[in-house]
């Protein structure tokens, strides 16, 4: 594999137990680039993630890392690309019995034989990278959600990952903490020649990151393409999907009254000045 692998799928159909989530799959992550996967929650982006990934076998079609085939591949090729790629999932998945340098040292002790010391180097240069040298020592419990999300990304960075696939960076983030991370993930994408795939519900990340965009729905890919291509689309549904920052939804009405406040098991009208409906107010 020279350079940052392209991803390729062909007619590709995945799911769970037979049943399809996404078909009719042909779409490419171009190699070296930063694609993005958007579209409504439960349209199947993480399915698609968890495929490439070989997590799960597709139900019929093929992927092709770098032009090879990953449904005949030998089992030792299969293993290096999974090696050598880096996964940052929603909550960082990090294992709340370590601490966070051995979290991220967690992938370099299993499939390296590097020294200790020079894991050491590179755990605390990841680190460094994501802003979080100074909390090697803690464990996972003792960080924010934004602090895992970033020691998720160091540890996804420490085998030098050809293919970096992020699901959802930014979600429960604020917006500040999600521009910084987005900023991050360009840093990262200009340190390292990798392929990286994000999944977002986040337009704006979308617009300031994407050099490719993969639309799905419906069971579908709705839309691949550039990000300027898919700005001047008068295609209805995809129109209402970029649009839709600009349409506030109104908030959600009560169907029934508050409830009584005399129900509670721990009565504290008294001190919150609830006052109790009377039976005819009800
Ligand atoms: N392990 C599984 N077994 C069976 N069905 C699953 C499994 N994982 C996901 N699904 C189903 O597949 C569909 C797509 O789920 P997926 O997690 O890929 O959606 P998503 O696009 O990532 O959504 P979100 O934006 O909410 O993360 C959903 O209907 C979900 O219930
Ligand atoms: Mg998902």
């Amino acid at each position: 594999m020279n350079g940052a692998p392209s991803i390729r799928t062909q007619d590709l159909a995945v799911g769970y137990g037979g049943t399809p989530v996404v078909s009719d799959l042909n779409i490419e992550f171009p190699g070296g680039k930063l694609s993005m996967i958007v579209g409504g929650s439960g349209c199947g982006k993480s399915t698609v993630i968890k495929h490439i990934l070989q997590l799960h076998t597709p139900i019929s079609g093929k992927i092709f890392i770098g032009g090879h085939d990953t449904s005949s591949m030998p089992p030792r090729q299969a293993r290096c690309i999974r090696q050598r790629s880096g996964v940052l999932f929603q909550d960082g998945a990090l294992l709340g019995s370590l601490r966070l340098k051995d979290n991220v040292a967690l992938p370099l002790r299993e499939h390296t034989r590097l020294k200790e010391a020079q894991v050491m180097e590179i755990v605390r240069d990841r680190l460094e990278m994501v802003g979080l040298d100074h909390a090697m020592d803690l464990f996972p419990n003792e960080l924010s959600g934004g602090m895992r999300k970033r020691a998720g990304l160091a540890r996804a960075l420490v085998m030098d990952p050809r293919m970096l696939f992020c699901d959802e960076p930014t979600s429960g983030l604020d917006p500040i903490m999600s521009a910084e991370l987005d900023q991050l993930l360009l840093e990262m994408m200009r340190r390292f020649d990798m392929t990286m795939v994000v999944v977002t519900h986040d337009l704006a990340s979308m617009r300031s990151l994407a050099d490719h965009v993969v639309i799905l729905g419906e069971g579908h890919c709705l839309y691949e393409g550039s990000i300027d291509d898919l700005e001047k689309t008068q295609d209805p549904y995809l129109r209402h999907f970029l649009d839709r920052k600009t349409e506030e939804r109104d908030a959600p009405r009560l169907t029934l009254p508050p409830l009584d406040p005399s129900m509670f098991k721990d009565d504290c009208s008294a001190l919150l000045g609830d006052t109790t409906l009377r039976k005819d107010e009800r």
